[in-house]
């Protein structure tokens, strides 16, 4: 039997691989199973654990805007991040912590199987293309594979704390939506 989204939920839930998952509420990725476009972040800050739902804070929220400044909505994309549990304090997540949770994440991109994933920020590139740094190869498409293309942007919340890097993610989503509408990758319908 095909291994659903809601599978992977319960699964996760019962899941106790990570140091992380003692202290915190599993957090899975979001939104549309049949996704052309994957945002990938890096783990869950303090509402997104207490809602158990991926980008719901101040960050989530500038997502959602970024996301409708190209004229699409969160419910046509999938959110994720890399780890399902938010650690302490809102640390950085440590490289283990990165490696434990990756198989999830593996997981939901077989599942949904996107045309475009979007790292946000440093951990989640860090995954794809470990050798690049988000301050160069933000805004510009990196074809992974012939049928996968990974577009790294800023993290949202890098916005928040410095105000320049607003307008930096606004002209990268502008950029994101050129290479949609070039490549014929348009918001679902249904
Ligand atoms: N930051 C992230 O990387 N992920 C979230 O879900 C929320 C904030």
């Amino acid at each position: 039997m095909e291994l659903t989204l809601p599978d992977l939920q319960e699964k996760l839930k019962a899941w106790d691989g990570c140091a992380l998952s003692k202290n915190a509420n599993a957090v899975l990725g979001e939104g549309n199973p049949n996704a052309d476009v994957l945002f990938i972040g890096e783990a869950p800050g303090q509402r997104e654990d207490e809602l158990g739902r991926p980008f719901v804070g101040a960050a989530g929220k500038f997502l959602d805007e970024l996301i409708e400044s190209m004229g699409w909505k969160r419910a046509q994309v999938y959110i994720s991040n890399v780890v399902k549990y938010r650690p302490p304090d809102n640390r950085d997540p440590t490289p283990e912590e990165k490696a434990e949770c990756m198989p999830w994440l593996m997981l939901e991109i077989a599942i949904i199987k996107p045309k475009v994933i979007v790292p946000l920020g440093r951990h989640s590139l860090g995954h794809f293309y470990p050798k690049l740094s988000i301050s160069t190869a933000h805004g510009n498409p990196h074809k992974l594979t012939d049928d996968v293309t990974v577009f790294p942007i800023y993290h949202p919340a890098a916005a928040l704390h410095n105000g320049n890097l607003r307008q930096s993610l606004l002209d990268d989503f502008a950029k994101l939506k050129s290479f949609l509408e070039s490549h014929g990758i348009t918001p679902p319908t249904e």
